[in-house]
């Protein structure tokens, strides 16, 4: 950052522009000029599935701003889509870890996770352009691969995933490859992805000369939809002997991650990161009582379901991020009440907490300030 960064970033500057932020004017003159906010353009695409839910992959180039990001951190992405207002999802790095200022990759597939309008990540996988303005935090997420990229371990590596689940996990591979990795110090990697079909596949292309190279790289696709086996523990054992002892990332749908948290049976050498919460996290036999949302004045029966899915049922449109449990966006105000954290399973029922109610399900009756 040169001497200008230093006098837009400085307190004289940001008197100047009061009320307003020095970017809100940097972003008049050019939107990828910012002092403080992280902004990136799209600048490539790439369609690397077609079907119901298509996937596209983005190449952006971020503003100066952009710190860089370690393999298996995730961004979150906000985009004013037409007719609509801004929405903000989370997802994953593709990219190999990238520096300051560095282009970087986002594959993503188009989920229904909105209206029509507001579907964020159908926008971007069928709509985005070269040209598009995408408005970004710094990366974040503590799901990383922390040794050296070329000797990334005193041990073998294991990545594992399912689905779009794949992208973290394929930038710790990309990392690996492009920094030396080759497997001449005795420590393979084995990279085991599981997809529907072959036509759902993400780096299809890719994987395949992966699997090509001498590189001590071993890469296994499986394809259940095609009759291909699903995760279990004799499988994989059968892959990576004393695979508890190896270090692992895993990444997929919470099913996938489930089953393979039950097979590591503690084992500390597992890193999972999941990119899904349940659908269903409460049996209906558990939901009873009403869920309030005390500053709207509304509220109804408990479902169920998480208090963010219970909110937009009844037309709230609460501040969102990943979805996940991941990025905090949607903290809320509980005020009584008990809550079941769906990915882990906890419950607490303290008085005046914040809760992320992407991930909370109320257990009986519960009032958040929404
Ligand atoms: S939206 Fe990201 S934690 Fe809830």
């Amino acid at each position: 950052m040169g001497v200008l960064s230093a006098v837009l970033q400085s307190r004289a500057a940001a008197a100047l522009a009061s009320p307003h932020s020095v970017d809100r004017f940097l972003e008049q003159v050019n939107p990828l000029w910012a002092a403080h906010e992280v902004r990136g353009r799209v600048v490539d695409v790439r369609r690397e599935t077609t079907g119901v839910h298509p996937v596209s992959t983005l190449t952006v180039q971020p503003t100066s701003t952009w710190r860089g990001h370690r393999a298996g951190q995730h961004v979150q992405v906000g985009v004013d889509l037409p007719g609509a207002r801004r929405a903000t999802r989370c997802f994953s790095v593709s990219s190999a870890a990238s520096g300051p200022g560095e282009r970087f990759t986002l594959t993503v597939r188009a989920h229904d996770d909105g209206d029509e309008r507001t579907s964020l990540s159908r926008h971007l996988a069928t709509a985005a352009t070269p040209g598009t303005l995408l408005h970004l935090s710094q990366a974040g997420g503590e799901f990383t691969m922390h040794a050296t990229p070329a000797t990334p371990s005193p041990h073998p590596v294991l990545l594992i995933s399912g689905g779009s689940g794949i992208t973290p996990v394929m930038s710790m591979l990309r990392t690996l490859l492009r920094d030396g990795y080759d497997g001449r110090a005795g420590r393979p990697v084995t990279f085991l992805h599981y997809a529907r079909s072959a036509a759902e596949q993400i780096y299809a292309e890719e994987l395949a000369a992966i699997a090509r190279f001498d590189n001590h790289v071993d890469v296994r696709v499986v394809h259940t939809g095609a009759g291909g086996q699903r995760f279990g523990p004799a499988a994989l054992a059968r892959l990576v002997p004393g695979f508890r002892d190896t270090d692992t990332w895993a990444c997929g749908p919470t099913g996938l991650v489930q089953a393979v948290q039950a097979a590591y049976d503690g084992s500390e050498r597992l890193r999972v990161e999941h990119f899904k919460a349940p659908a269903s996290p409460l049996g209906a036999e558990e939901a009873e009582g009403e869920t309030s949302f005390a500053r709207s004045g509304l509220g109804a029966a408990n479902t169920g379901e998480t208090l963010l899915a219970q909110a937009e049922a009844l037309g709230l449109r609460p501040q969102t991020g990943c979805r996940m449990g991941i990025c905090f966006s949607c903290t809320t105000r509980k005020t009584s009440g008990t809550v079941r954290d769906v990915v882990t399973g906890e419950e607490s029922a303290r008085p005046d907490e914040d809760v992320r109610i992407c991930v909370s399900a109320p257990v009986g009756s519960c009032t958040v300030d929404l």
